[in-house]
This record gives structure tokens, sequence and C-alpha cells, in this order.
């Protein structure tokens, strides 16, 4: 099975996550490619059995790439078996980390044509250290609001692997 994993990742988590998947995959003997659909990739579709995509979010919205790249090739993205993961703290929430209750995924799947076969929802990472001082500001007051985690945490991955596994168990599931 050859395998396409379109990554949209500003501090490196939905690309580790692809990089799982990937590994996963190849160990089931698959062949995969990952590419950064920020680069406006163009792909050879026919090399291609099955196609994720993974974008994570930045405040409340996913990159305007995603959304470009979903919009032009949803024809395609209809006629394979597709897949979608999203990357967010907030679905580190256990009420917001499926799909029908994450709000920033419900919007996206609202605005478009694609049915993807699975659309999983995982939880990012924190790392103050890799952020703009803005971003670190802006992200320190979200966090002060979040109850579960201690203001003293500088960095926390929140991804739970054991359901990354799944996806990826669910990809290639004959
Ligand atoms: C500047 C900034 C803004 C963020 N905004 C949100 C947000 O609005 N909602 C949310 O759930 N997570 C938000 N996050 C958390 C990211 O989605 C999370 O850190 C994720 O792991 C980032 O994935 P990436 O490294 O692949 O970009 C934000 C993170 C940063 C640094």
């Amino acid at each position: 099975m050859n395998i396409v994993v379109l990554y949209s990742s500003r501090f490196g988590q939905t690309l580790k996550i692809a990089h799982a998947l990937q590994s996963q995959w190849q160990q089931a003997s698959c062949k995969v490619d990952l590419f950064n659909i920020e680069q406006t990739p163009t792909l050879d579709w026919d090399a291609y059995d099955v196609i994720v995509i993974g974008a994570s979010i930045r405040y409340g919205h996913y990159a305007k790439a995603v959304h470009r790249f979903i919009d032009t090739h949803t024809e395609i993205l209809n006629q394979k078996p597709s897949y979608f993961y999203s990357v967010s703290i907030l679905a580190a929430k256990a009420e917001k980390s499926t799909f029908a209750t994450h709000p920033y995924t419900q919007k996206l799947f609202a605005n478009c044509s694609w049915q993807p076969q699975h659309i999983a929802i995982f939880a990012g990472e924190l790392a103050y250290r890799k952020y703009h001082i803005v971003d670190k500001y802006l992200m320190k007051l979200v966090m002060s609001f979040n109850k579960n985690v201690s203001s003293d945490v500088q960095e926390m991955e929140f991804t739970d692997w054991e359901k990354v596994k799944q996806l990826g168990e669910l990809v290639v599931q004959p």
C-alpha cells in the first residue's frame, strides 16, 4: 500500500505524529511519503492508494494552506480512501477530543465537501521555548484558564500515542 501524508505543522508536533504513523505503516510494508502542505506539493495521485492530511490549530484556525489544499483537491480526496487528523491543545480535554466535540474540526468540515473515512482528534504539545515572545505570552494566558495544567509547566506533550497508533491501524486494516 502506498500512503501519502500531507501535514501542516508550525512547531513540529503534527510532523512528529506523521513520522510515528510513517514508521508504523513502514513496519506493515507500506511505502509512505510525507509532504508539507504549506509548500503546495504537486503530487502524482495515481501513485497513492491512501491520502492522509494532518494539521494543527493556531489561534483557533487551521492554516490557510490546509483549506486551500482541501478545496483544490476535494474530488480526488473523495475518490480514494482518505483520513484527517487534527492536533490542538483543546483536544487534551477529554470532552473535546472527538470529531463531534471538537469545534475547530467541526467548522472545517462544515465548510468543505471532503468526506474522509475517519477524522482523528489528537492533543498536541505545549513547548514555550519554541515560541516567539508574543505567542509565549498569549499561550501562557490561555493555559492559565486551564485548571488541569499547573502554571509551572514549561513543556508538556499531551498527545495520546495509543490513539495515534489506532489511527495507524485503521488506515492499513484490510
Ligand atoms: C501561538 C499558538 C497558538 C495556539 N492556538 C491554539 C488554539 O487556539 N487552540 C488550541 O487548541 N491549541 C492552540 N495551540 C496549540 C497547538 O495547536 C499545539 O501546540 C500543537 O501541538 C501545535 O502543533 P504543531 O507543532 O504541529 O504546529 C496554539 C499554539 C501556539 C504556539
